[in-house]
Parts: structure tokens; C-alpha cells; sequence
């Protein structure tokens, strides 16, 4: 496995797999690694792309000082199961070399009007500003490849995929499934901060949305059975909603078939994000 820190070497990386006939899967991350991570470098690699896994604690999507302090930080861990899962290129850029004029902010952001306003991105302002902008850099550099993204972080994709397509950036955005623990809960570098009794409650949210997806309700019914749900297991409840699985505009009363719920939540001062997809039954009254 290749261990990169420089920007110059790993473009030059990629482009040396594409010049060998190679694709290139990129699967950007910010450590901590753990089964949900392995599983997009399993995606990949199955994919049989040249997986290329970025490790980078991106400043510009925390709002809150503290959360960036706290974000947990596991190097040899991260090492051991990217070599585990057959990483081929393990790049740790550094921060000089990501935005050299940190904690100034850069003269170029990337926003995403629509899908990054709402949800996570009415809760967390400038949140998605610091997502697209990292992501946009990181496909700069790494050029035309594929890139693995979890759904546990839905509306990320969400605002990636809006990105890629109004910039025609080179590149496929490839959604993978939420890798679960055996009690529910969506794993998720932020679990490493929970206490045990603050874990309990976590498990609220996926028991949420567990609750209304073969429920036949209509959707401000199940805004509220998952509401009542995670407040009555003391979660501080962020939202709860249920829109369209492409648009994220909220579902109305009147219609019915497929539709995503997405569920936020502060346990113990952690925030913690999770979703599915959920069938809708249109009101008839
Ligand atoms: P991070 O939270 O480290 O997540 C990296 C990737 O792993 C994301 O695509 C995320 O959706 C995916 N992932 C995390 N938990 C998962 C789970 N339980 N099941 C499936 N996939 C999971 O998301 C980010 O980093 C950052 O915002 C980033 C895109 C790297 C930009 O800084």
C-alpha cells in the first residue's frame, strides 16, 4: 500500500493508474475509520478500481470548534484496515497543503444551493459550504475516477451528486448502503463518543425509522411517531422528516410510494444522523 501526503504525488498516482488502463475509486473519508468505511473500499475494490483512500479531518465542515477538537483521530487502526481491505494508495494530506490559509478562509467556496439548504444544512450553516468545497479540491486532484460515497450521510451524496453534475466534474458518484451495528445503530466515527447509556439512547433514531417503514402512514404521521419516539428516549430531537429520495423537499400529506426519512438527533452534545427508505401512504380524508 502507497502512503501519500503530498498533492502533487497523488495526482501524479492517478494518473499514472489511468495511463496504465486502470480506474481509479476514490473513497474520501476523515478517519476513525470503521466497518461502514470498509465496506465503500470493499465497493470499490470489487469494482476492480485502483482504491485510492483519502484521510483528511476537514476544518471548513465543523462549525463548532470543540466538535473539530473532539473529532476522534485512530492512525494505526485507519492503517491496519486500509491494508486489511486492500488499499492501494492511503493519502493523508496535510493541512498547509489542503487549505494553505487555514484558519483564513479560502477566496473559492463551493455551495449548493437546493439540496444543501435544508435538513443538515439548515441545522449546521456553512456545513455543506466545507463539504463540497473539500470534495470538489479532492476530485480536482485525484481527477476522472469513480467515488464512494455512504449513504449513512445521505444528503451528502445528495449535494455531491448536484455538484458533479452542474460543474460536469469527471467524475461517478456511487451511493453504498448503511452499515449497521447488531443493535441498529448506523456505526459512525462519532459512536467512539458516546457513553454506554448515551449509545442506549442513540439507538432511538434507526429504532425510529425502523418504526414507520412499513407502517402505512402518511407522512406527517411518521414525522411524528419518529419525533415522539427519540424525545421519549431523550434525544434532543434535530428533525424528522420524510422527502424525496432525490429532491429532499418534504413529502406532502397528499402523496404516497417511496420517499427517504432522515433523522437527527443530539445525544450527551454528540449529533448523530441517520436514514431510510421509507413507503408513504398518501391521506385520504
Ligand atoms: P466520514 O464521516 O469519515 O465518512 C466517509 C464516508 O464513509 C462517507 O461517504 C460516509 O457516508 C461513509 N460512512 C460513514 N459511516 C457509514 C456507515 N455506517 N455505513 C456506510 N457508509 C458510511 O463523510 C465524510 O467523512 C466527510 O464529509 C467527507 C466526505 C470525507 C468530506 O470531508
Amino acid at each position: 500500500m502507497q502512503r501519500l501526503r503530498t498533492i502533487a504525488q497523488w495526482r501524479d498516482y492517478a494518473q499514472r493508474q489511468r495511463d496504465a488502463g486502470r480506474s481509479v475509486g476514490l473513497v474520501p473519508t476523515m478517519g476513525a475509520l470503521h466497518a461502514g468505511h470498509t465496506s465503500l473500499f470493499d465497493e470499490a475494490k470489487s469494482r476492480g478500481d485502483v482504491v485510492l483512500v483519502t484521510i483528511f479531518v476537514n476544518p471548513r465542515q465543523f462549525g463548532d470548534p470543540t466538535d473539530l477538537g473532539n473529532y476522534p483521530r485512530t492512525p494505526e487502526v485507519d492503517h491496519r484496515l486500509a491494508l486489511q481491505h486492500g488499499v492501494d494508495c492511503l493519502v493523508e494530506p496535510t493541512l498547509e497543503e489542503m487549505w494553505p490559509d487555514y484558519p483564513q478562509s479560502t477566496s473559492t467556496t463551493v455551495t449548493v444551493h437546493g439540496v444543501g439548504d435544508l435538513l443538515e444544512g439548515a441545522g449546521r450553516p456553512g456545513h455543506f459550504d466545507g463539504v463540497a468545497s473539500v470534495v470538489a479540491k479532492l476530485f480536482a486532484v485525484s481527477g476522472a475516477c469513480r467515488a464512494y460515497f455512504g449513504e449513512k450521510d445521505y444528503q451528502q451524496i445528495a449535494v455531491v451528486r448536484q455538484m458533479v453534475r452542474d460543474l460536469a466534474l469527471p467524475v461517478e458518484v456511487v451511493g453504498c448502503p448503511i452499515v449497521r451495528d447488531h443493535d441498529g445503530l448506523a456505526l459512525s466515527s462519532r459512536n467512539l463518543l458516546l457513553s454506554e447509556p448515551a449509545r442506549d439512547q442513540a439507538r432511538a433514531l434507526s429504532r425510529a425509522l425502523f418504526r414507520v417503514t412499513d407502517s402505512n402512514l402518511y407522512a406527517s404521521e411518521m414525522r411524528r411517531v419518529m419525533r415522539a419516539l427519540m424525545q421519549d428516549a431523550g434525544v434532543q430531537v434535530a428533525y424528522a422528516d420524510v422527502v424525496d429520495p432525490v429532491t429532499l423537499v418534504p413529502a406532502r400529506d397528499d402523496q404516497g410510494g417511496e420517499f427517504r426519512a432522515l433523522v437527527a438527533g443530539i445525544v450527551d452534545g454528540i449529533r448523530l444522523i441517520d436514514n431510510a427508505p421509507v413507503f408513504v401512504s398518501p391521506r385520504r380524508d
